[in-house]
């Protein structure tokens, strides 16, 4: 079984699709970490974000053991990241590596912004995660000052509309919700009361088989 969730940045879908693939032991793989690596490896070498041909020579030479490195999280590499992934050559460099993480078994949940439009459009379950963008910021906020980061709150919801903004009109995978996937807003849900959300839709769909 492969479950799609999508949403825009902070909206909890990461913590979601974690959870989520442990309730049900499947593989989770949070797509925007790969985006990030890409620009973390831009970030390192001095380059120039815009440089297109630089990020896709980095999203060709991705180690996936690197994913979980603490400074992918932060604000200026997801800053990065939102640039680097409107290109289509970084998307299309990635597809590979995303298509196969989901079709090896047990199962796999896979969080990012096109998931189930684009990597994935026949995914068995396809979650579009929504929040209201100040509950985002201050989700954010929270989580960066926990890892001893400053963070400014008004400045974190300017950075996650500008983000919003560039993920949704993009000419390519744009973020948006599939037709067929199931909307779960999030503002006003706890992580627990979200899992229990999204694990009733699991079990919807799977009942509707
Ligand atoms: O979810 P995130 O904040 O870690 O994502 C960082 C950036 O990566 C985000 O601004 C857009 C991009 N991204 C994407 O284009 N497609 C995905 N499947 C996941 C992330």
């Amino acid at each position: 079984m492969i479950i799609a969730i999508d949403g825009p940045a902070a909206s909890g879908k990461g913590t979601l699709g974690k959870r989520l693939a442990h309730h049900y032991h499947f593989r989770h793989l949070d797509t925007g970490v790969i985006y990030r690596a890409v620009a973390k490896a831009l970030l390192d070498a001095g380059a120039d974000p815009a440089d297109e041909a630089l990020a896709v020579a980095a999203a060709l030479e991705l180690d996936p053991e690197k994913f979980g490195h603490p400074a992918l999280k932060t604000q200026t590499v997801g800053e990065v990241a939102s640039v680097v992934s409107a290109f289509p050559r970084v998307r299309e460099a990635l597809l590979t590596f995303q298509r196969q993480f989901a079709a090896e078994p047990p199962g796999a949940v896979l969080d990012g912004r096109d998931i189930g439009t684009v990597i994935c459009p026949d995914a068995d379950v396809k979650i579009f995660v929504v929040a209201d963008p100040v509950v985002r910021a201050r989700r954010r906020t929270l989580e960066a000052r926990s890892r001893g980061e400053d963070a400014d709150e008004a400045v974190v919801l300017a950075d996650i509309l500008k983000r919003d903004e560039r993920d949704r009109n993009r000419s390519i995978a744009p973020l948006k919700a599939a037709a067929d996937a199931h909307v779960l807003d999030n503002s006003n849900l706890d992580i627990e009361a979200g899992l229990k959300a999204a694990i009733a839709i699991v079990e919807a769909v799977k009942a509707a088989r």
